[in-house]
């Protein structure tokens, strides 16, 4: 993407986008859009509205140029009667997925009167442009490709320093959807973690891998528990990014990386356990999110720990009734294995807090209680430390995530206790997403803030594409940490 002050009409591309608002007098174009009108004389108004456009947000519709404009077809996206910032994101994305097998060079004249707005754009743009192609051979021809460059018109000033962020992020983002959209086939924890390094190492992070001997070392009885019943061994992913000498903030990430989740002995149904791919999405935001920290060389300390487990059923697997020795030293009775993620979890939690950082987020597809409560667009925020976990919803909202407040109510933490152990893994199914929150906050010492981020229905769309959201890994979570470490680097 690259930054234009000259008009969009002369502008040599295959496709010009333009906004339109719906108001009490009709159709209005929005900021951005006056040069292309002017090529129009009076007349790309009255033609967009016998098009049947009405300006409701994400509406699409395509013109015919015949020599108005350089670029032969002109999109105008509707963005409803008022729009914030990720109106304009998703509107932006809705316009270049329409364009997506159609054109390879679009001129954005979209509204930039600011920062915010520049960037929501740049960033609905780069979201939209996304195609999953890696496992297409004789179908990738027939296969729509997506836009490939981006001329963001513009008169704002620091839209050049707006576009490099938004690349970053957006790429981060793309990173994150490439590898939930990749197949557990493809990606098991020794590849997930073997990405991460690459990944990691391309942008200068300190990279660390525990395989299953240092795993055994270390403790870490819930991730090898988890681990034990598939071929495919366990693996924990330290990166590291130091913010230099003006951090003062140390900060630890975690993110669930299980490959896929079959529930392992406490087996899931056949229906829908395809989506489990994805249930490693909270590993990829964090991965990917440790790819955008370093290239924006953020001035804040940032530790990631990503543990990484396929859960199976086989002969070795754990078994309801079994009893894991955590890394901290808590023993869990293990009383359905589809709980896994919140095991590998707590021992990275765990470990994370070894290092007595000032903040810990973790995030994870961790419940279909989120589903339930919360539906699959908005993910639910929990944890130890209500103005920290504001923090992360207010993030949330400032980058264009839904993210919702939950409660951790103690009266519930009594449905995790064992006959035997010090905890069961499981509690009663009303309040799942919060027992789950709960079960980890038995593994954050006090003095750390801690937040939980419940991304299970949001981390992977099973439906349609909208906005600039595609089928399949979505890349959730990954806006709203950076907008979180970019605020907690200059606080
Ligand atoms: N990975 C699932 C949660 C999930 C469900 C993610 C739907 C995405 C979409 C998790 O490991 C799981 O199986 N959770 C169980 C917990 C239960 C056994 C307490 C669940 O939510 O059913
Ligand atoms: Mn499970
Ligand atoms: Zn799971």
């Amino acid at each position: 993407m690259t930054v234009s002050s000259s008009s969009a009409a002369t502008a040599k591309a295959d496709a010009i986008v333009v906004g339109v608002v719906k108001s009490a007098k009709g159709l209005v174009l929005a900021p951005g859009a006056a040069d292309v009108a002017k090529a129009f004389g009076k007349g790309l108004l009255p033609a967009l509205a016998g098009l049947g456009a009405t300006g409701a947000k994400e509406e699409v519709t395509r013109l015919a140029t015949l020599g108005a404009t350089k670029a032969p077809v002109l999109v105008a996206v509707g963005l409803g009667e008022t729009y914030d910032g990720e109106v304009l994101r998703r509107a932006t994305g809705a316009a270049v997925r329409a364009l997506a097998g159609v054109s390879s060079t679009v001129v954005l004249a979209l509204p930039t009167q600011d920062a915010d707005e520049a960037r929501a754009v740049a960033e609905g743009a780069l979201l939209g442009a996304y195609a999953f192609t890696a496992f297409r051979h004789v179908s990738l021809a027939e296969h729509k490709a997506p836009v490939s460059t981006f001329v963001l018109a513009t008169g704002l000033k620091d839209a050049k320093k707006v576009v490099q962020r938004a690349a970053v992020v957006a790429g981060a983002a793309n990173l994150a959807r490439d590898l939930v959209n990749t197949p557990p086939s493809h990606l098991h924890p020794v590849e997930l973690a073997a990405a991460a390094s690459a990944e990691g190492g391309k942008v200068g992070l300190a990279v660390e891998v525990l395989d299953e001997k240092a795993l055994k070392k270390g403790g870490y009885g819930g991730i090898l528990g988890v681990g034990q019943g598939s071929v495919n061994p366990p693996r924990l992913v330290h990166l590291s990014h130091k913010g230099g000498r003006g951090a003062k903030k140390k900060v630890a990430l975690v993110g669930k990386g299980i490959t896929f989740d079959s529930g392992g002995i406490s087996i899931k149904p056949a229906a829908g356990m395809e989506d489990m791919k994805s249930d490693m999405g909270g590993a990829a935001a964090v991965i990917a999110v440790m790819t955008a920290v370093a290239q924006l060389k953020l001035p804040v300390d940032v530790e990631a720990w990503v543990p990484m487990a396929e859960n199976m059923p086989s002969g070795t697997a754990i078994r309801p009734s079994d009893v894991l020795v955590m890394r901290k030293g808590t023993l869990v009775e293990v009383n359905n294995t589809d709980a896994e993620g919140r095991l590998i979890l707590a021992d990275a939690i765990a470990r994370a807090c070894e290092d007595a950082p000032d903040y810990v987020v973790d995030v994870a597809t961790l419940t279909g209680a989120q589903v339930i409560a919360l539906g699959s667009r908005v993910a639910g925020v929990m944890g130890n430390d209500d103005t920290f976990r504001t923090q992360v919803v207010d993030a949330a909202a400032a980058a264009g995530e839904s993210m919702w407040p939950m409660p951790l109510p103690p009266d519930l933490r009594k449905g995790l206790d064992s006959d035997i152990a010090d905890m069961v893994n499981t509690g009663p199914r009303e309040g799942g997403m919060l027992t789950a929150g709960l079960f980890l906050k038995e593994f954050v010492p006090d003095g750390v803030a801690w937040s939980h981020v419940d991304i299970a229905g949001p981390a992977y769309n099973t439906g349609q594409p909208y906005g600039y959201t595609h089928s399949g890994g979505t890349g959730m979570a990954v806006r709203t940490l950076v907008s979180l470490l970019e605020t907690l680097s200059t606080t």
